[in-house]
């Protein structure tokens, strides 16, 4: 069995953190959320990975390089345009042979792993299993709906009117059938190949297509308050670990990681937290689900529940909480002026302030 992980996509599609970077890079709990996909893979006893690749392929390449660090063989699969996830299949076709393969898109998060879904499904070897979750609002998911037997009846793409609040998770699991369905399929409204639509042709075809039903899943929208929730989540777990410096007039208290080369002096630390290697909080405080990347430098401030990017610095500011902080962002007070806030913020930022 392999896998086939989707990391492509076109740069423009990003949101405020990632204008300058791939979405599946973005960081929680200090490692980007494409890496959990890798070690779910490598967990669940598969070792060669195709990475479809777009725009972002060298941000890509750099990050997991030929996959040995996750223990897997990885190839890469450059796909000229976001043509679709059923796009990617087509272009895979070479590379997976007659497999059966799980199917991971890169900008997904799943909590728990899938070593008894690919346990599952090497057993029972249906068409395609999929995972499916429920949420708020189905419209910006493909959207399930069930029979009364519980099988998958029907399949659609982002509906305006959802007929269940089922939505399709990035995780799918495959036989060879899958490559007769994307070669069927045309775009749809959207210009891209759908998944979505490849697997309804499944269902159409009488072929056996099952699910399971998860909790724990999460994606990159560009919404802060997710991201947050599933840095809190992910930093519950982390091992608490000092590979830095952490000087006597300091307090660390719960579960905090730090990283090598990471300096704490005068400062309290309340976990769960994570600080990143060679970052320096001095004279600080920094509260119970932060997560502080590399390089960053918090120094007399109080840090809690948000997200610190690399190179970013914090100085001289009281509490900053929910925050998201992006790469090399600097925070500081206001010299001189009183009564003004001076901002240099990035396009779609967004910044409250108590005054
Ligand atoms: O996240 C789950 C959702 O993913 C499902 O509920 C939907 O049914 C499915 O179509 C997909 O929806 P999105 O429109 O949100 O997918 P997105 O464009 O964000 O792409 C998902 C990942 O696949 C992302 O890491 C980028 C990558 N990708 C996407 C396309 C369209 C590629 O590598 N190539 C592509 O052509």
């Amino acid at each position: 069995m392999k896998a086939l992980v989707l990391a492509g996509g076109a740069g423009t599609r990003l949101r405020p953190i990632t204008h300058t970077s791939a979405k599946q890079l973005v960081p929680v709990a200090n490692k980007p959320v494409l890496f959990y996909g890798m070690e779910a893979i490598a967990a669940a006893g598969i070792k060669e990975v195709g990475i479809v690749v777009g725009d972002t392929m060298e941000k890509i390449q750099e990050a997991v390089g030929d996959g040995s660090k996750f223990g897997l063989d990885v190839s890469y699969i450059a796909q000229e345009a976001p043509l679709g996830l059923a796009h990617a299949v087509r272009i895979s076709r070479d590379y997976l042979g007659d497999e059966d393969f799980v199917m991971y898109l890169g900008d997904n998060f799943v909590v728990g792993g899938i070593n008894e879904l690919v346990a599952d499904f090497r057993t029972a070897r249906p068409d395609a299993h999929l995972l499916l979750t429920r949420v708020a609002d189905p419209r910006a998911f493909g959207v399930a709906e069930l029979d009364a037997a519980g099988r998958v009846r029907g399949l659609e793409e982002k509906p305006d009117h959802p007929k269940s609040d089922l939505a399709l998770v990035g995780v799918y699991l495959f036989s060879p059938a899958i490559h007769e369905a994307v070669r069927a399929i045309r775009p749809s409204w959207r210009g891209e190949l759908e998944i979505t639509h490849a697997v309804q042709w499944l269902i159409d075809e009488g072929r056996d297509v099952r699910s399971t039903l998860i909790s724990g899943f999460w994606k990159d929208t560009g919404n802060v308050t997710d991201m947050l929730e599933v840095n809190r989540l992910v930093l519950e777990t982390v091992e608490p670990r000092c590979d830095g410096l952490v000087d006597g007039a300091s307090e660390i208290i719960g579960r905090v990681r730090i990283e090598e080369g990471a300096t704490i002096r005068g400062s309290r630390v309340v976990g769960p937290v994570v600080i990143g290697a060679g970052s320096v909080v001095t004279d600080s405080y920094v509260g119970p689900f932060t997560s502080i990347a590399d390089g960053c430098r918090i120094e007399d401030s109080e840090v809690e529940f948000s997200i610190v990017l690399r190179g970013a610095s914090i100085s001289g500011v009281r509490r900053i909480e929910a925050s998201l902080i992006g790469r090399h962002v600097k925070v500081t007070p206001a010299p001189h002026v009183p009564h003004a806030h001076r901002l240099v913020l990035g396009d779609h930022s967004l910044a409250q302030i108590s005054s």
